[in-house]
């Protein structure tokens, strides 16, 4: 007899057709797709820009200098990256130079980023920069305004999708914050630690409704 064929794991699947896709021209330039690390039960999931050098070489996000004081401060709100938060980016393959990616880039990106969304079913959404804010929402700019407020999917996305029902939170990308790097009270690292903190008690007390 054969043994029976392991059930297939669809964000594996996912990652092996992120792994050969070639849907924008950021493919030509990459090392490795980077599509995700932590945990894909997770009900915070942390939606960065795109792959910087270290990332591409490592095939994992934020595993660079960002992802290191991101580790940091998660660690100051309570959180772990790994079993609490699944992170990916809007973008799967490093832009050249580390420059944004294009309009076209991320819609050319968008599907496989809903069904990571979709797959892993998160309450919580951390936009971790403006780049991420406008790919996942659509707003521009002023991201050192909107940090920190919670966004109802509903509120602000006329067509939710797979937006539906999960809260989402704009904070400061950690590449902004090695350029601030005070950490006195009322700096945008000390927001940010209490920005995490937010996320963490969403998930451990949700609102009704
Ligand atoms: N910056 C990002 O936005 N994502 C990464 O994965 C690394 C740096
Ligand atoms: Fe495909 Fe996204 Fe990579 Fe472009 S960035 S080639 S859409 S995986």
């Amino acid at each position: 007899m054969t043994s029976p064929l392991p059930p297939r794991d669809p964000l594996q699947q996912l990652a092996r057709s992120c792994a050969a896709c070639r849907r924008c021209g950021l493919a030509a330039g990459r090392q490795q797709v980077v599509v995700s690390r932590g945990n894909p039960t997770a009900r915070l999931m942390l939606i960065g820009e795109g792959p910087g050098a270290q990332e591409d070489l490592a095939g994992l996000p934020f595993v660079g200098r960002s992802g290191q004081l991101l580790e940091q401060l998660l660690a100051a709100a309570g959180l772990d990256s790994q079993s609490d938060t699944y992170v990916c980016n809007v973008v799967k393959c490093r832009p050249p130079g580390n420059r944004k990616p294009t309009a076209a880039e991320m819609a050319a990106c968008r599907p496989w980023l809903e069904q990571q969304i979709a797959l892993v079913d998160p309450l919580v959404i951390g936009l971790v920069g403006a780049t991420a804010l406008e790919a996942v929402l659509g707003i521009r700019g002023g991201i050192t305004r909107l940090r920190g407020q919670w966004r109802a999917s509903d509120q602000d996305t006329p067509n939710l999708g797979v937006l539906r029902g999960r809260w989402l939170m704009p904070l400061l990308h950690p590449s902004y914050l090695l350029r601030n790097p005070s950490q006195a009270e009322g700096s945008p690292r000390w927001h940010t630690v209490r920005d995490l903190a937010e996320l963490r008690r969403r998930l451990i007390d949700p609102p009704l409704g």
